[in-house]
C-alpha cells in the first residue's frame, strides 16, 4: 500500500502489510492478526510521522469514527470522540455544541487519537488540561484498558503512548472533560493581541484567530509538505542557561518549573541561517523555522540529513540538542 497520501510531510512510504481499522469488525480482526506479536505501527493522521520507504511492519490504519456527549452534569460536558476522528473537524463541531475549552487547538493537524500521544498543545493550552481519559485495546492481552488523565504521563509532547509500556496499544478513543463555566486562555501574546483590538472575544473568535495565526506562519500541509514543529523546544536547567542568555541577549526563553528554562528551537534555527533554505529534497519553511517542509520528492532520508544538519549547527552555536517531536518509523533518526 503506498503511504504518501496518509503522511502530512508527503514521503514516499510503501507498506506490505496495511489493514483499515474503521469499525468494531475491524478491530477484532486487528486484534487476532496482531495476538502472534508480530510487529505493527498504528498509523492516524500521519502528521507527526517520518515514514522510511518501505515498512515492514503491519500499519493499521485507525479510521474509527464517532463523537457522543457521554455525561452533562451541571458543570461540565464530558465529551468522547473516536480515535480516528479529525482534530480540528472535532474541535469545530464541539465549538458549533457550545462546548468550549479547546479552541485553543484548532488547526492541529492529525488524528483525536494521535493527540494524547505527543499531547498536542498551542497558545496556552495542552491536551492534557481538557483530556479525562482515554480508551483502548491491549493486543498483548486482548483486552480494553482506560487510561485516566494521571495514568497518561502526560509531560510536554510526551506521554506513556509514546513509551515502551503504551506503545503498542490501539487507541480507539477519548474522552475530554469540558467545564461549562468557560475561562478563555488568552496569555500567548499574539492572541493578546487579537482581544485588545476586540476586547471580550468569545470561544469562536478565539478559533478563528488561531486559525489565522496558524494560517500566517504553517505551511498548509496538503499544499507543502511538513509535519508541524520538527524539533521539541528544550529545556534547560538554568545554570546552562543564564550564560547563554549573556552570550545572546536576544535568545527567546520561557521559564519552567524547577529552575528550568524553555528555549525556542525556531529562534536557534532562524539565527544559524537556516530560514528558508534547502537541502537536498528538503527544506526549512520561510516563515517558521521550526518547521522541515518536503519541497517535492523527499523520502525519509531527506528529512533526516536536514533535520541532523540543524541540529548539528544549533549544537555548535549554542551548545543544546535539539530532539525530534515527530515519530521515525522503519528506519530511525
Ligand atoms: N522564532 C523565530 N524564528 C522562527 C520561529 C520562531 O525567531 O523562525 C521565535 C518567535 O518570534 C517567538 C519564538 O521563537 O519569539 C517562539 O515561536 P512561536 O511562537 O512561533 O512558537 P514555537 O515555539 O515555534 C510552539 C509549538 C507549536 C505551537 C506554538 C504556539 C513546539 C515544538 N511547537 O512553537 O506547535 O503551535 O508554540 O503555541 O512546542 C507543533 O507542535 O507541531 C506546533 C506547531
Amino acid at each position: 500500500k503506498d503511504l504518501s497520501c496518509f503522511n502530512t510531510l508527503g514521503l514516499k512510504s510503501w507498506a506490505k502489510n496495511y489493514i483499515s481499522l474503521c469499525n468494531e469488525t475491524d478491530l477484532k480482526g486487528v486484534l487476532g492478526l496482531l495476538k502472534s506479536g508480530a510487529p505493527y505501527f498504528i498509523l492516524g493522521g500521519g502528521s507527526n510521522v517520518v515514514l522510511s520507504e518501505q515498512i515492514d511492519q503491519i500499519v493499521v490504519h485507525n479510521q474509527l469514527k464517532g463523537i457522543n456527549l457521554v455525561q452533562e452534569s451541571a458543570s461540565e460536558w464530558l465529551v468522547e470522540a473516536a480515535a480516528g476522528e479529525i482534530w480540528h473537524d472535532f474541535v469545530v463541531y464541539c465549538i458549533q455544541q457550545g462546548w468550549y475549552g479547546l479552541e485553543n487547538l484548532a488547526l492541529i493537524p492529525g488524528t483525536v487519537g494521535a493527540a494524547p500521544v505527543q499531547n498536542i498543545g498551542a497558545y496556552g493550552v495542552e491536551l492534557k488540561d481538557r483530556l479525562d481519559s482515554v480508551l483502548a485495546y491491549d493486543p498483548l492481552t486482548q483486552t480494553e484498558r482506560v487510561f485516566n488523565n494521571g495514568q497518561c504521563c502526560f509531560a510536554y509532547r510526551d506521554s506513556l503512548f509514546k513509551h515502551e509500556e503504551g506503545k503498542g496499544l490501539i487507541i480507539t478513543a477519548v474522552r475530554f472533560r469540558l467545564p461549562k463555566q468557560w475561562t478563555p486562555v488568552l496569555s500567548y501574546p499574539d492572541l493578546q493581541q487579537y482581544e485588545s483590538l476586540q476586547p471580550g472575544l468569545t470561544a469562536q473568535a478565539i478559533l478563528e484567530a488561531v486559525c489565522d495565526i496558524r494560517r500566517r506562519k504553517l505551511p498548509d500541509p496538503k499544499v507543502t509538505g511538513n509535519a508541524g514543529s520538527f524539533f521539541k523546544n528544550p529545556v534547560i536547567p538554568a545554570q546552562q542557561y543564564w550564560p547563554l542568555k549573556q552570550q545572546f541577549p536576544d535568545l527567546v526563553a520561557y521559564e519552567q518549573p524547577n529552575d528550568c528554562y524553555k528555549l525556542a528551537a525556531g529562534w536557534m534555527i532562524d539565527q544559524c541561517g537556516w530560514k528558508g533554505r534547502q537541502l537536498g529534497n528538503a527544506g526549512v519553511h520561510a516563515r517558521q523555522a521550526l518547521v522541515i517542509i518536503n519541497t517535492g520528492k523527499a523520502c525519509a532520508a531527506d528529512i533526516t540529513a536536514i533535520a541532523k544538519a540543524i541540529a548539528n549547527d544549533v549544537m555548535n552555536k549554542f551548545g543544546v540538542l535539539l530532539e525530534p517531536e515527530p515519530v521515525f518509523v522503519g528506519a530511525g533518526y
